[in-house]
Parts: C-alpha cells; structure tokens; sequence
C-alpha cells in the first residue's frame, strides 16, 4: 500500500431504479449524487425497461455531478467501482458497460462490486458521526430486495445465518402501502403515517418459521383480507384509519425483524448489532435497534441515513477495500443478477 497518497475511487450503482455516483478519497466521501426515477411511481412498482432506458438518461450528469462536487479532474481517479450484482438485468448493464468504458478511456483499474456487500460494507464510510463495528458482527440486511441475518467474519467473508423464504421485508411495506393506496415505494409512508398512529390497533398474525428465516408473505395477504372485509363495511375504513393501519403493520414487522435478531444473538453469542439495505432507514427499525443498547447491552450500529437506500457511496467504499487489497477485475466481467452476499 502507497502511504500517504490520495486513493480516488468513483463508484457507480444502476442496480434497480436509482442511478447514483460518488468519489471516495481514503474511505471518506467527497460527493455521493443519486438520481432517483419518478416514474415508477405511477406504475406502483419499478418497470425494469423504463428503469434502463432512465439509468441512460441520468448516468453522464450523475458522474459528471460527482467528479464537480468532489472537486478533482477525473485524471485523478485511481480506480472505477461498479455494482455487478444482484439487481435487474437491463439497469446493471447500464452501470457496467459505462464503468468498463471509462476505466479503458482512463487506462484504469476496473473493480467489480457485489451490492449487497455494498449495504453492509457502507458502515466502514469514514465519517465522524458513524462507529466502525467490529469483526466478527451481526447485520441485519433489509432491504426491497432481500431480508438477511448475515455474519460478517471480515471485509468480504460473510456468512448467512438466515433469510426470508419469500418476500423481502421491503416489499412487504411496499405491497402492505399498494393495499392502503399508497404510491411506490410505500415504505416510508407507512412509516411516515405509522409515527401518528396507535400500533396496537391492529393485531396480524406473525407467521412462525423455522431457525433465522423469515416469511413476508402471510402477512400481505393478511393485511389484504384485513382491509377488504373492514372497507366493505365500511367504505371509509382506510382514510379514517390511516395511521393506525401504518403503526400496526410497522409495529408487526418490527417484532418479526427482532424476533429472529434476538435469536440470532443467542445463538452465536455476539452482539454487535449493524442494520443495512433500504428499510433501515426506517425510523422505528433505527429506534428500536437503539433502545437494545439498554435494555439488552447490546452495542449497534446504525448506519447514516444516506447510506442507506441505494446509493453509491457505498459502491465506492467497497472498491476503496478491494484496491487495497489489489482486488481487480478484468474487462470481461459480466453484470449478473443474481448474487449471494458472500459471493465476489
Ligand atoms: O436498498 P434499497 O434502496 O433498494 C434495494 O436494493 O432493494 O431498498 C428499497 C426499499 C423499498 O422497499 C422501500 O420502500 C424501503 O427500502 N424503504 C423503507 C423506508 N425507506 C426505504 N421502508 C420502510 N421505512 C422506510 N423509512
Ligand atoms: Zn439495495
């Protein structure tokens, strides 16, 4: 390793409906641009082509945006990050070819990044307001695609100790916000609304699964059935209700989440706790979390809201890892969409 020099990383993330780029110099970040795409919203869900096409659009400004905002010439980047997987096809492509081309343009290392790896890895950012955890911890990766207990041994030896058997914790508040009206991605309303409501109000069933992995589905369609039988009641029953219905489905996700944590504690006997993905930057999640430190002694890591959803600042730290560690890829590296978190 070259001590004392400036290591400039851009990072690249296309993986699903946000385009994103971001400079990193030595594990700190010096921009983090995400261009989100509206319109999904008015399909209720993300439209892979449209993603695509968007991803084309936004891609030149973004990492034009970046570079500006980090106030050095892109001559001075010493390697290019891309999101590799997991992820739809047609966005990864995207970020792909556009890396490949300019790490050839700038006769540059190319560095391959898992984006799972990406959500947990973003608690080792160099930021003042954010505590490194230690080897080995637990991390809960919940995000629209994926709902995990994960073992993180190092860097990039990850175990997982448990996953969900079918929806993703994301898509659980993302279909629960669709049956209530809300708009993609209903996620955050729900938790918006949740914080005026009652979260007693309404009792769904947890659904019981084996060992550390998790069922999503059961509960959609109990919330489902739920709102049908009350709404033909009473038509009004949704706008009446609304923050109740919210802290209700919040406050059963946030026990089925924590349920498996505990136990996943006792377990392995550790009790370093990291939330990453998208749904952690939901607000009771992060409360909850915290609370443990008192009431279980458990000491958590709770990562900063802009590293949360997807974004490339954590695409970039993980390339700053991996450059480290002389960890490059060549240029016949494909985009895939599938890929395990413990997978390179
Ligand atoms: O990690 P992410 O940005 O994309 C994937 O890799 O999937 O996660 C997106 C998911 C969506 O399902 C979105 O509704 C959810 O994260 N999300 C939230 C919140 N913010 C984002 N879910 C609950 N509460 C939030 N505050
Ligand atoms: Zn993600």
């Amino acid at each position: 390793m070259i001590k004392n020099k400036s290591i400039y990383i851009l990072g690249i993330e296309s993986s699903c409906d946000d385009t994103s780029a971001s400079v990193i110099c030595n594990g700190k970040i010096l921009s983090n641009v995400v261009a989100n795409q509206e319109i999904h919203a008015k399909y209720g869900g993300v439209v892979p082509e449209l993603a695509s096409r968007a991803h084309q659009q936004n891609i030149v400004p973004v990492i034009q945006q970046a570079i500006q905002q980090a106030n050095i010439d892109k001559k001075d980047l010493n390697a290019i990050a891309f999101t590799r997987g997991p992820g739809l096809m047609g966005s990864l492509l995207v970020g792909t070819s556009f890396a490949k081309s300019l790490s050839l343009a700038l006769n540059i290392p190319l560095i391959a990044v898992n984006h799972m790896q990406g959500h947990v890895l973003a608690h080792f950012i160099d930021d003042e307001n954010q505590q490194k955890p230690p080897f080995p911890f637990l991390c809960l990766t919940i995000s629209g695609g994926h709902t995990q207990i994960v073992k993180i041994i190092n860097y990039f030896t990850m175990e997982v100790l448990g996953e969900t058997l079918d929806d993703a914790v994301g898509e659980a508040y993302d279909k629960s916000a669709k049956i209530i009206g809300l708009p993609y991605p209903g996620g955050p309303l729900v938790d918006k609304y949740a914080k005026l409501g009652n979260p007693k109000s309404f009792k769904f069933t947890k659904p019981k699964v084996d060992g550390l992995n998790f069922s999503f589905s059961g509960l959609k369609t109990a919330i489902l059935y739920f709102i049908q039988k009350q709404v033909k009641e009473n038509p009004n029953f949704i706008e009446e209700n609304l923050n109740d219905i919210c802290a209700s489905i919040q406050f059963t996700i946030v026990e089925i989440l924590f349920d498996k944590v505990k136990k996943a504690v006792k377990q392995t006997g550790i009790n370093h706790i990291a939330i990453a993905g998208g749904v952690s930057a939901n607000s009771e999640i992060r409360k909850i979390l915290k609370s443990f430190e008192t009431t279980l002694g458990w000491t958590t890591y709770i990562p900063k809201f802009e590293y949360t959803t997807d974004n490339a600042g954590m695409i970039a730290i993980v390339g700053y890892l991996k450059f480290l560690e002389n960890n490059f890829s060549n240029e016949s590296i494909t985009a895939t969409a599938r890929l395990k978190v413990n997978e390179n």
